[in-house]
């Protein structure tokens, strides 16, 4: 019998004989509890193994091992002749905290002065429920998955020391010479393919260049972006007009600006693609300035009809724009797969950035997507969702139209996975969000991405994630939600 004061204690050791972990991994887990929580205290003499054994029905060498186990972690420790005993060194009660419990309490947790002072600034992440109308949702339903099966199971039967070992840091030799050579011939970029670092998605470029560039209070032209918040930059709201970012607007607001975050070939939010006068205005400002501008294609890929829009970088000739792509929107977003393409000023320094803290992205994925560039699937499949993109479009734009027209006024756009519909008769974007979230649509107000509230409510509408069927549906439920909201509304009290 256990006849010690923690016998009781011992005694409750519940033993599952059916379970998925062996008896020794449960009996090893209670003992460390009691051991880490203070039930059992530092000195304490634990029963003999013969005695435990008959206590909890097993064998004697289970409890043997069980206690090797913790002695080798240095829980408990043997003295011959004398027993075995709880360490010594959870002597100080401090340690001993009741297992479920941790003793700091999230507010008590001190963080760093840049994260304490930009968390509350953060934009919120975007919610990416799979159903209409969630923004910058592929076609999940459209990728190949037969030729990716095929590639990944090519890639990972390669020589293990190859796709085990560390990766490149600064991205798969063969992947930046697929994307140089994809970006030559779709996006107009001359560039050469040591200009390319690969990083684990967008979000990942962004973190690099504030990392290697944003010192605290440094102005950044739009991109309410958080990783320029972390660093301490000062974003500056900017006017967005159907021309694109407002640059007069910019260097009225902040004329000694560092970096500027645009998204000309489709701007996110409302869908714009910005002039080219815009463009030539906005290099030689940042020209002039000595300022960086960070160009985020981010769907640029997907026009609907003839060539993508030329990019800002192929029209740069001094060298300030840092192209930002990522492969989240044509192909998938769980790749976490994007790219840098450098200006050759910067390239030495994101070198040292990435040999310095960021140790590359798996090799294997690398490798499958190269391949699937090289071998052509890729353009394939860009070609295929420019179509299904296009007619997914027309459906919600028709649709918009011919149902919903007494609320809400639908942009027309050429290119990408969402458009803009502005609401109309006063409604209120975040009160028909919340309906339409109750019945099962997600609208995004485009209020979520701007940093000073913006001028007109409505919504960013994904199409490029659900059928036209889908679609045609959630624009029945969008109507109702719309008219509920619109009789409440009426309803009020003036
Ligand atoms: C403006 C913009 N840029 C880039 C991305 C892609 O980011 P990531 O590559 O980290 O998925 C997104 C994702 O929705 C986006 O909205």
């Amino acid at each position: 019998m256990v006849k010690r004061a923690e016998g009781a204690l011992l005694q409750s050791i519940s033993i599952n004989r059916q379970g998925s972990h062996g008896l020794i991994i449960q009996i090893c887990t209670h003992l460390r509890e009691f051991i880490l929580s203070g039930s059992l205290k530092a000195g304490g003499r634990l029963p003999s193994t013969r005695t435990l054994a008959n206590e909890l029905n097993v064998a004697r060498t289970t409890i043997v091992e069980c206690f090797e186990r913790l002695a080798a972690e240095g829980l408990i420790e043997t003295r011959v002749g004398a027993g075995t005993f709880v360490s010594q060194a959870f002597k100080n009660e401090r340690l001993a905290v009741p297992a479920q419990k941790p003793m700091i309490s999230e507010k008590s947790a001190r963080l760093a002065q840049s994260m304490t002072s930009a968390s509350s600034r953060f934009v919120p992440r975007l919610v990416h429920e799979q159903r209409p109308f969630t923004t910058a949702t592929p076609a999940y339903d459209a990728f190949p998955m037969a030729q990716w099966v095929r590639l990944s199971s090519k890639h990972w039967r390669e020589a293990r020391k190859d796709i085990l070992g560390y990766p490149e840091p600064y991205g798969h030799e063969v992947l930046r010479k697929a994307i140089a050579d994809h970006l030559r011939v779709n996006r107009g970029i001359k560039c050469d393919w040591q200009q390319i670092f690969i990083v684990a998605g967008a979000q990942q470029a962004f973190q690099l260049i504030a990392t290697t560039l944003i010192d605290p209070g440094d102005k950044v032209w739009i991109g309410a972006r958080n990783s320029f918040v972390v660093h301490g930059a000062d974003l500056v709201p900017v006017r967005v007009d159907e021309s694109g970012l407002d640059v007069a607007d910019a260097l009225a607001k902040a004329p000694e600006f560092r970096l500027a975050f645009v998204t000309p070939s489709h701007q996110q939010p409302l869908g714009v693609n910005m002039s080219l006068e815009r463009r030539m205005a906005l290099l030689t400002a940042a020209q002039d300035q000595g300022a960086w501008i960070i160009e985020d294609d981010w769907d640029g890929e997907f026009c609907f009809s003839g060539l993508p829009l030329p990019t800002l970088q192929s029209m740069d000739q001094a060298g300030r724009v840092i192209y930002v792509g990522s492969f989240s929107k044509s192909l998938f977003p769980s790749l976490r797969l994007g790219f840098i393409l450098a200006p050759p000023a910067l390239m030495q320094h994101f070198q040292t950035s990435l040999d310095a803290f960021l140790p590359g992205v798996p090799t294997a994925i690398q490798a499958i997507v190269s391949d699937f560039i090289v071998e052509g699937h890729f353009a394939t499949h860009i070609r295929r969702m420019r179509k299904a993109y296009h007619e997914r479009y027309q459906t919600l734009y028709a649709g918009v139209q011919a149902h919903l027209s007494d609320y809400l006024d639908i942009m027309p756009t050429s290119t990408g996975m969402h458009t803009v519909a502005f609401l109309k008769q006063g409604l209120n974007a975040e009160e028909v969000a919340k309906r339409a979230a109750e019945r099962g649509l997600t609208l995004t107000p485009i209020g979520r991405f701007c940093i000073v509230p913006y001028e007109r409510q409505g919504f960013a509408l994904g199409f490029s994630g659900f059928s036209t069927a889908q679609i045609d549906a959630a624009i029945t439920v969008l109507k109702d939600v719309c008219a509920d909201t619109t009789a409440a509304r009426e309803a009020e009290p003036a």
